[in-house]
């Protein structure tokens, strides 16, 4: 039985602790919060959780073997430090740090004492991105051309990081665990207009191979949209991860170029064929990850969503705001 010790449970900690709890293999020790509040509401759902507002008696609790920290990133490096200082296993929220410089820090040390950091990218465990993954490996698709995601809605605002920190950075983690091309330059702009912080913005990803990226992020926006399209040389999907059945659609459309008898003449030939909803595993992504953490620690494995993971992240993050502050300048991978 691994015992778990969370901090942090403000909005998304409740989720963390009833899925750890909801394990065979796992039970949850302890929780941390700075907030009463949030300490009585933790006590009113699982009376034999411990509550603590001192994180100190998480990361060096005697009998806990991993904590999950939940807080806001500006948290997560001091508080993975002393828990990975103190012998235990981390599983930690996105974005994994505030720096490249700290998440260096955090895996040198985690490769020392032989620990495990899983950073929770959740959606990397939802059957759609599963579903995506497999249809690329299995070349389903074919040749990569593009993928282009809009992730778009009102709020909400946040104080201490911009709208690439908090919506991008899911649909980095996502387009770097599907795409296999190297990620080779960024250009990322956007505007400032309620509180200082960037609250819309678009960032283009080159990679190596002729692939494109595009996001848009907005907090701003009227309408909730999820939506990616992934187009390959074979057929091109469509991803709403707001449709509640059929999450992903596959087109078996495309073009097929033939060049004509004239020096300007291209002819491009459409096809159009059928299009179809893959079957998707419905089982709760958080479920499916908090399962796969205590498997990596009972097995002595290496999460696919390490610390190495995170910092490619936190890279492209710290990327694209070198290129925001610089109204689009292309950066360098
Ligand atoms: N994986 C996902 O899909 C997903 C979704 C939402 C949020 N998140 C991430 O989860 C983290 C928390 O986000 P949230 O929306 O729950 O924030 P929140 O502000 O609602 O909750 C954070 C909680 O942490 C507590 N806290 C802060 N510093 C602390 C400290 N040093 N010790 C003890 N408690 C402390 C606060 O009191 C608060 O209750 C962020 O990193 C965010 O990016 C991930």
């Amino acid at each position: 039985m691994i015992k778990i010790g969370v901090i942090g449970y403000g909005y998304w900690g409740p989720n963390i602790v009833r899925n750890f709890q909801g394990l065979e293999q796992g039970s949850v020790k302890a929780v941390c919060d700075l907030n009463p509040k949030n300490l009585a509401r933790v006590r009113k759902s699982y009376p034999a959780i411990e509550t603590t507002a001192d994180s100190r008696d998480i990361c060096a609790g005697p009998d806990i073997d991993a904590v999950a920290v939940i807080t806001p990133v500006a948290s997560h490096y001091p508080l993975v430090k002393s828990a990975l200082e103190h012998g235990k296993h981390v599983f930690v929220e996105k974005p994994f740090t505030s720096s490249v410089a700290q998440a260096e820090e955090l895996i040198g040390l985690a490769e020392r004492k032989n620990l495990k950091i899983m950073v929770d990218h959740t959606f990397l465990f939802t059957g759609a991105v599963r579903k995506i993954k497999e249809l690329l490996e299995t070349d389903v698709l074919g040749t990569l051309y593009y993928y282009d995601s809009v992730r778009v809605n009102l709020g909400l605002f946040q104080n201490d990081v911009n709208v690439i920190w908090d919506l991008a950075a899911h649909d980095f983690a996502i387009m770097q665990h599907l795409i296999p091309n190297r990620p080779e330059a960024l250009v990322a702009t956007g505007a400032k207009h309620v509180n200082g912080i960037e609250d819309v913005a678009y960032i283009t990803v080159y990679f190596s191979g002729n692939v494109i990226a595009h996001f848009n992020v907005n907090w701003l926006s009227p309408v909730k949209v999820r939506r990616t399209l992934i187009g390959g040389e074979k057929k091109m999907l469509v991803w709403n991860d707001l449709e509640p059945d059929e999450k992903i659609k596959v087109y078996d459309k495309g073009v097929t170029k033939a060049d004509g008898d004239g020096v300007y003449e291209l002819l491009v030939s459409y096809r159009m064929g059928d299009i179809w909803a893959p079957r998707l595993d419905q089982a709760e992504a958080l479920n499916v990850e908090t399962q796969y953490f205590i498997d990596c620690i009972e097995k002595d494995e290496k999460p696919f969503n390490d610390g190495a993971a995170g910092l490619k992240v936190v890279a492209m993050l710290e990327a694209a705001d070198r290129s925001l502050a610089n109204r689009g300048g292309m950066v360098a991978l």
